[in-house]
C-alpha cells in the first residue's frame, strides 16, 4: 500500500516522512486531526543561531559563576561592593555639606572665574548677565531683600524663595560653587547694568 491517498497527503513508504501533495514539505509524522497536519519545516537559522548564543552564554556565565567567581556575579561580593560604594558616596557628601565653609569673598581669579561661569549658566536668565535683574532683583544696587551679608546671601541661594521664583541651588550647586558664585556677584555690585531693575527690599551699607 504505498502512496496512499489522503484527502491532502500522502504517506511515502520510503521515507520517514509524510509529504504534503501540494507544496512537496515534509509533514509532522502523527499529527493529523481532522485531516489537517503541520509541516515539518526547519526553523530558521537566525532563531537557531540565538539558540546556540544563549548556550554559549550559559556555558561562560556558569565557567564565570563557579570557577572564577566574578566579582560581578557571586552576589554576596556584589552586595559587598555596593555597600561599600554607597558608603563612600555618602560620606563624601556628608563631608562636603558639613564642613565649615568659611562664608567670606573669594577674591582669587580662578574662583571669580568659575563663579561668573556658573552665574552665565543659572542665574543670568532671571537675573540678567550684568546683574541688573530682570525675574529677580537688581544685585548692582544698594537695596537687598533677603539681606546682603555672605551669610544670608549664601542661605538665600541654597533654600531659595520657591514662592517668590528664587530656585533653591542645594541639590545643583556644592557650597564651594554657591560661594563662587556669591563671590562673583559682589563684583557686580557698584556697576551700572544696561536695563536696572527698580530698587526691592532695605537701602543697606555694602559689607564688602
Ligand atoms: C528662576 C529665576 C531665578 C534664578 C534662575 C535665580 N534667581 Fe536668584 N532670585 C530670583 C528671585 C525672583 C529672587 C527674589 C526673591 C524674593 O523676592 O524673595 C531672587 C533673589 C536672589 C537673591 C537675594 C537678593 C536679595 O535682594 O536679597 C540672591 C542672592 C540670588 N537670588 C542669587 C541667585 C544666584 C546666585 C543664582 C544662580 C546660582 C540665582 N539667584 C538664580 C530668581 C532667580
Amino acid at each position: 500500500m504505498s502512496n496512499e491517498k489522503h484527502s491532502n497527503y500522502s504517506v511515502n513508504e520510503d521515507s520517514q516522512y509524510e509529504i504534503d501533495t501540494l507544496t512537496n514539505d515534509r509533514l509532522l509524522k502523527d499529527h493529523s486531526y481532522d485531516g489537517i497536519q503541520e509541516l515539518d519545516n526547519d526553523l530558521p537559522p537566525w532563531w537557531k543561531w540565538l539558540f546556540y548564543l544563549t548556550i554559549v552564554f550559559g556555558i561562560i556565565y556558569l565557567v564565570r559563576l563557579w570557577v572564577f567567581e566574578a566579582d560581578d556575579l557571586v552576589q554576596n561580593t556584589e552586595y559587598k561592593i555596593e555597600v561599600d560604594e554607597a558608603n563612600r558616596l555618602y560620606q563624601a557628601s556628608t563631608l562636603s555639606q558639613n564642613t565649615e565653609l568659611e562664608m567670606k569673598v573669594l577674591t582669587d581669579a580662578n574662583s571669580i572665574a568659575a563663579g561668573k561661569d556658573i552665574y552665565d549658566k543659572s542665574c543670568a536668565v532671571c537675573h540678567t548677565a550684568d546683574g541688573g535683574g530682570l525675574v529677580g532683583p537688581n544685585f548692582t544696587d544698594d537695596y537687598w531683600i533677603h539681606g546682603n551679608t555672605m551669610e544670608e546671601m549664601f542661605q538665600i541661594v541654597t533654600n531659595g524663595v520657591l514662592e517668590k521664583g528664587m530656585t533653591p541651588f542645594k541639590d545643583q550647586l556644592s557650597p564651594q560653587k554657591r560661594l563662587e558664585v556669591l563671590s562673583y556677584i559682589v563684583t557686580l555690585h557698584g556697576t551700572t547694568p544696561a536695563n536696572p531693575k527698580a530698587a526691592e527690599g532695605d537701602k543697606l551699607d555694602w559689607p564688602y
